[in-house]
């Protein structure tokens, strides 16, 4: 079954938490599928964990549909989400726009920072699920510092949610914000919410899949690894290499031979003509 906004509600309110992850091409599309995950962010956070960017600023719409459209093929149950990239907002007009084409590509519903009344209003009119992202918006700001700390930051992202929620949208992703203030935004809303490092009480969690495979070096407070992909990864490759460089690889197991009639017609056929 293709899981849809009104399986996630339903999830909030029976007090079930949603699985969320991000992936960014088909093999771990599949993977996540198979895992049961309820949510696939394909975020812009695919430019500095994939396509090697220096920031969420130089992702592009290419750049997210490419990635987005192969999920989609690897994808049967989860929900899609897809980011609509730096500066590609800016006006209702663009925002709808690039919001149907990530539509067009496989997205379920598309994720924008902030709270852009205007342009979520005109996308909900629409009828595009939008899922706002509140507390560290990393289009605006570089530095990854917890949000909502002090009393008047932390109402202000309270009163952000309250409106985002009014005009309409289906999900909201808190982005490293304080778990008492996580904790406050989901019990206030009515919708769902998914936090990244806001602690332990939204109704779903996200996390980078790199993350947690360990396929980076990064070590953060707010994840935890699961597996490392990365020591994994160079034994294999180390071991292929050595495999090769001995004449290991490829065996007896890895080739095909060609029939032995055929072989000696061939090689008569070589050493009278070459
Ligand atoms: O870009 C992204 O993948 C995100 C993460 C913070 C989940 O929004």
């Amino acid at each position: 079954m293709k899981k849809n906004s009104a399986y996630l509600l339903a999830k909030k309110q029976n007090r079930q938490k949603i699985v969320a992850l991000t992936a960014y091409d088909y093999p771990t599309a599949l993977l996540e599928d198979k895992a049961g995950v309820d949510v696939m962010f394909v975020g812009d956070s695919v430019g500095t964990n994939i396509l090697g960017y220096d920031s969420e600023q130089e992702v592009t719409m290419d750049d997210i549909v490419h990635h987005l459209k192969a999920v989609r093929r690897g994808t049967s149950q989860a929900y899609i989400l897809a980011d609509l990239p730096y500066a590609s907002y800016e006006t209702p007009q663009q925002a709808l726009g690039n919001a149907k084409k990530l539509l067009a590509n496989g997205a379920d519903i598309i994720k924008l920072e902030g709270v852009r009344e205007e342009i979520v209003k005109h996308l909900i009119s629409h009828d595009i699920k939008v899922c706002g992202h509140l507390g560290l918006l990393p289009q605006t700001q570089q530095e990854k510092r917890v949000q909502g700390k002090s009393f008047e930051q932390a109402k202000e992202l309270i009163e952000g949610a309250l409106t985002l929620q009014r005009i309409g949208i289906s999900m909201l992703l808190l982005e490293l914000i304080p778990e008492e203030l996580g904790q406050i935004i989901t019990e206030k809303l009515s919708i769902p919410t998914i936090g990244i490092g806001s602690g332990r009480f939204t109704d779903g969690q996200v996390l980078i899949v790199n993350d947690i495979l360990g396929i980076t070096p990064r070590k953060l407070k707010l994840a935890k690894t699961y597996q490392n992909y990365q020591n994994l990864t160079v034994q294999a490759i180390g071991q292929y290499k050595e495999e090769v460089e001995q004449n290991v690889f490829p065996s007896e197991e890895n080739v095909r031979h060609m029939a032995q009639e055929e072989l000696q017609q061939l090689i008569e056929w070589v050493n009278r003509s070459l």
